[in-house]
């Protein structure tokens, strides 16, 4: 009873392991997580040995019901961790032994911890995915709400920070909807070469026993069994795809918490960010900083870092299965834990923010029309490129006298073309916003289509789920 992983596995060995490569090698300290997903695929795996009569149906209703209570003791907290066991499969696996005896050395039978490993990776990868998207999809639904109740609000549209032309506050929400669209895009794909089954690889050669590997596909839901034993052991593209498309949904997080914070900035004063989101200074008593979209900034670092470690991790590494794989766990742990709670603590200040759509405004110059202007003169007959030019010189010449443009006069005007007329002086946020109406851009009636679409991708996300 209590068959130890020293008695079983070291068999060909004089010396005992040394204590420091022992926890040098162990996983059990972060690969405790993966402890349903092993006794799921374990159950799988026990059932198709049954079935293709490799053990016997007697042998198979005890190791189902010892790996019954092996989860509700992991569960309820009272299972004993052993860390000399180096990781979970061999913690479930030895207490499996001292709940039903040696039948329990059967359950390894045509499966290797390398084949184990990678359905336990798929499992748990395919779980993280299905979480990510309804975070993101909740995320995106969050911003068309956002966009569709303040679709009055006009705001300074920049290049170079500088303010360049003025767009409608929801267009730029807008712009979010779609990164995040195709964030959700990435982990759809990832998903379907995430969700092929390796078991039954064995350690690399695949297996002397007349395994039904269809089955255990079918029982735990993957779409397809893997083609090449050598490959299904050893490949974790999956997991670098998942990081590559987490990466790139914090780049995106990043940039929105990066607006959040100078916008809340005296400066600039757009948005005030709730409460609850916010930090004091513990010497400026009048500091209210944004710590959480600073943070969410931050983390997108060790994401990114993930990333680069798991594609350097594999770029050495000779066929099949190494134990440097074993480096895919923290990596990609710490990957979904960082994405799904930045998510939540973004979404969560998106929703406390309060919109000063009057600063928004008035912080708007009057320079920021002077394209407007040009296209203006173009209606009129000149080219882009002399219109450009003239009305360069109408700002120099309104910057000089430290004017804004809609406080010079028509005469003004006309001094730099006869082409200006009175209605050049009509020109407002408004009118150029809704000047902007080819496809994709920032009027009003655009914007509302774009709304529309967005709304349809959602209730297609909806439909998806249930
Ligand atoms: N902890 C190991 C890992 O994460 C499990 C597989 C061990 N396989 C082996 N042949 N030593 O990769």
């Amino acid at each position: 009873m209590g068959v130890k992983k020293e008695a079983r596995l070291r068999g060909r060995f004089k010396e005992d392991i040394n204590e420091a490569v022992q926890h040098y090698l162990a996983s059990l300290p972060y690969d405790w997580r993966l402890h349903r997903h092993d006794i799921e695929g374990s159950l799988a795996h026990a059932e198709m040995l049954a079935r293709q009569k490799i053990i016997t149906r007697s042998d198979y209703t005890s190791i189902r019901d010892g790996l019954h209570s092996i989860m509700k003791e992991i569960e309820s907290g009272r299972f004993q961790f052993k860390l000399e066991l180096e990781d979970i499969h061999m913690n479930i696996e030895s207490r499996l032994f001292e709940l039903i005896g040696d039948t329990a050395g059967k359950l390894h039978t045509a499966r290797s911890r390398n084949d184990q490993v990678a359905l336990d990776m798929r499992l748990y990868a395919r779980r993280a995915a299905w979480k990510v998207l309804e975070a993101l999809q909740r995320f995106n639904s969050q911003l068309v709400d956002i966009a569709e109740k303040n679709i009055k609000v006009i705001m300074p549209g920049y290049t170079h920070l500088q303010q360049a032309q003025p767009v409608l506050f929801s267009h730029h929400v807008m712009a979010y909807f779609q990164m995040f669209s195709r964030d959700i895009q990435r982990f759809e794909s990832c998903l379907s070469r995430i969700n092929i089954m390796p078991l039954g690889s064995g350690a690399l050669a695949g297996l002397p026993y007349p395994v039904d590997r269809e089955f255990i596909a079918g029982k735990l839901g993957f779409d397809d069994i893997s083609a090449n034993s050598i490959d299904a052991v050893s490949d974790r593209d999956f997991i670098i795809e998942f990081e590559s498309a987490a990466a790139i949904a914090m780049m995106h997080l990043s940039r929105m918490a990066e607006e959040i914070i100078i916008w809340s900035t005296a400066e600039f004063g757009f948005i005030e960010v709730g409460d609850a989101y916010a930090t004091s200074s513990s010497i400026m008593p009048q500091k209210k900083n944004p710590d959480a979209a600073e943070l969410a900034r931050g983390k997108t670092g060790r994401v990114y870092g993930h990333l680069m470690a798991m594609l350097t991790v594999m770029k050495g590494l000779p066929l099949a299965y190494n134990r440097d794989l074993q480096e895919d766990k923290e990596s990609l742990f710490d990957t979904v834990d960082t994405l799904i709670s930045s998510l939540d603590i973004v979404s969560g200040i998106v929703s406390s923010i309060r919109i000063n759509a009057a600063r928004m405004k008035y912080s708007m110059q009057s320079y920021i029309l002077a394209t407007d202007m040009a296209d203006y003169l173009v209606k009129k007959g000149l080219s882009f490129r002399e219109a450009h030019d003239v009305v360069s010189r109408l700002v120099t010449y309104a910057v000089d006298n430290n004017r804004e443009l809609n406080e010079l006069d028509i005469r003004e005007y006309r001094g730099f073309s006869k082409l200006f007329d009175k209605d050049v002086l009509a020109i407002t946020l408004q009118k150029s916003v809704e000047a902007k109406s080819s496809q994709g851009g920032t009027a009003t009636v655009e914007v509302k289509k774009s709304i529309e679409r967005a709304r349809d991708v959602i209730r297609g996300y909806e439909k998806k789920q249930s």
